[in-house]
């Protein structure tokens, strides 16, 4: 797996009040938004165009537009939800196709319970988002059901990471071939025992939504 981190002055700023436990809901998603949206610049480097032959007032000329099939950003239902306004408004033509994963507290384990996505993904770039990439159980479980469907180039964009979930996805998909990026804002110190990001942010979907 590819791994950048996206840095830039306006991302750290960013990240600094969204980590701050006094920043409040309606803030947090606001910040969150924007973070994505300059993640997302990041994340769509290589998204996919073809040539487009336009006329401009002043001459004929060649641009590029976004190539078919359209790319498909897949929210992990719930915290990833808070990432999607900010990642359609740069690629505003994008399918979008739900996950839902949450993981036991217990087991830190994985467990889908929903999933609204086309049945053949053949051909087709994602865009994973999902705020904490922690133990890398749901990533990777994300990752391989979009590419057991034929999405043949992944990308994943995450607020933060924590190192040992970025060693787990990476061993968990060892066995792919397809390209697989991760776009972060940050890799932070490690994993504490409850799962939880350290400096971190705490409960990202908490945080975005309240606790239900
Ligand atoms: N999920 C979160 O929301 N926060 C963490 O720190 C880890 C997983």
């Amino acid at each position: 797996m590819r791994v950048e981190v996206a840095n830039h002055p306006l991302i750290a700023h960013k990240l600094t009040y969204l980590r701050d436990k006094r920043t409040d809901s309606p803030t947090f998603r606001r910040l969150t938004e924007e973070l994505v949206t300059l993640l997302a610049y990041e994340a769509t480097r290589d998204v996919r165009v073809e040539p487009f032959a336009i006329e401009t007032p002043v001459a004929a000329t060649q641009g590029i537009k976004l190539s078919s099939p359209k790319p498909l950003i897949v929210p992990i239902l719930r915290a990833g939800l808070g990432m999607l306004e900010g990642m359609v408004r740069l690629l505003p033509s994008a399918e979008v196709g739900f996950l839902g994963m949450q993981r036991n507290e217990e087991t830190l384990e994985a467990i889908t319970y929903a999933n609204r996505l086309p049945d053949d993904l053949s051909g087709r770039q994602c865009y994973v988002i999902d705020p904490m990439l922690a133990t890398g159980g749901t990533l990777a479980m994300a990752i391989r059901y979009l590419v057991e469907r034929g999405a043949d180039d992944i990308t994943a964009v995450t607020l933060l990471a924590a190192p040992e979930g970025i060693e787990a996805v990476d061993r968990a998909l060892s066995d792919l071939s397809v390209p697989i990026t991760l776009v972060t804002g940050a890799i932070d110190e490690h994993l504490n025992e409850q799962g939880y990001i350290v400096p971190g942010l705490g409960d990202a979907g908490d945080r975005l939504y309240g606790v239900v």
